[in-house]
């Protein structure tokens, strides 16, 4: 069923686990997200970016996605979230629909502006009981992307200063918050690292559950390690794209020439995308935790 975050939060930080958030897109990715989290009994967030809401249509997504929640996974709690919302506009156009979680993404405008939006979005959402996330420093890569040249120093400028979190969080008021500590959206094996000692000064100034984005492709050890020092969400979308290409070209492959059912890719894209969240559910210890 369809639920806010707040409880959620705490019981991740009592039994450290991080909740998953997935991003999805269209009828495959919303259900095989779902039906990992039913059989794995975890909670869930299912997320929507901006570019998925203008492909999908902002009411059709969030229709799919309520009603798949309620019809699909009736005893797990599943967070409906706006993810990297950009634009205000579309922030205040997830409130109106009834998301009861979205995330106000400054984080490429200057610090005052950074805070005076975020500012706005946790007065609105405040003001409809929804949760806030947040964004304080620069990712690089964008979901789907699988290759980056960039070295630790070089991205050193764009990670999350302790200090300065500490003053955004008390500024703005946000629920979560986003940081960047060394991963990247997309995957970039070998390349992605957690800033172990930033992330634990920033989770002790700020003192408010982190989110951490650029999940795909970091290590176990490394997921482990970032939910053991303050990290209670982290974001999952190239690793689910990655398995919904495997799934959907070993059947095109298959296909017999005198038939075509387009259930058929689709369905094996959705099963593999399904195994892979199980996966990832299982990386951060969310399972039995609904
Ligand atoms: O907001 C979405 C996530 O940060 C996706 O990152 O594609 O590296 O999993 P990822
Ligand atoms: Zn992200």
């Amino acid at each position: 069923m369809v639920t806010t975050l707040h409880k959620l939060l705490d019981t991740a930080r009592r039994r450290s686990f991080a909740i998953p958030a997935f991003n999805v897109t269209d009828l495959e990715t919303v259900q095989a997200v779902l039906d990992a989290a039913v059989q794995m009994r975890s909670p869930v967030i299912i997320q929507t970016s901006e570019k998925a809401m203008s492909y999908a249509g902002a009411r059709t997504l969030y229709a799919l996605m309520r009603v798949a929640a309620e019809d699909r996974a009736r005893k797990i709690p599943v967070v409906i979230h706006l993810d990297h919302g950009k634009h205000f506009a579309v922030v205040s156009q997830a409130v109106r629909l009834g998301y009861p979680s979205v995330h106000m993404d400054a984080s490429e405008k200057p610090g005052a502006r950074n805070v005076a939006l975020t500012k706005r979005a946790v007065a609105l959402g405040h003001r409809h009981g929804i949760t806030v996330q947040g964004e304080l420093g620069y990712l690089l890569g964008y979901e789907g992307m699988t290759k980056i040249r960039f070295t630790k120093r070089a991205i050193e400028k764009y990670l999350t200063d302790p200090l300065r979190a500490a003053e955004f969080v008390r500024k703005t008021g946000v629920d979560t918050l986003a940081v960047a500590v060394g991963t990247a959206h997309g995957v970039f094996k070998g390349k992605e690292f957690i800033d172990v000692p930033r992330l634990r000064a920033i989770a002790r100034a700020t003192r408010v559950p982190l989110v951490l984005h650029g999940g795909s492709g970091l290590s176990a050890r490394d997921l482990k390690t970032a939910i053991r020092n303050g990290v209670r969400i982290v974001n999952i979308d190239t690793w689910l794209r990655l398995a919904f290409m495997k799934g959907l070209s070993a059947s095109v492959k298959r296909r017999k020439p005198d038939h075509v059912d387009i259930r058929e890719p689709l369905g094996a894209a959705r099963l593999t995308m399904m195994q892979e969240a199980i996966r990832v559910i299982r990386l951060l210890g969310s399972a039995g935790k609904a």
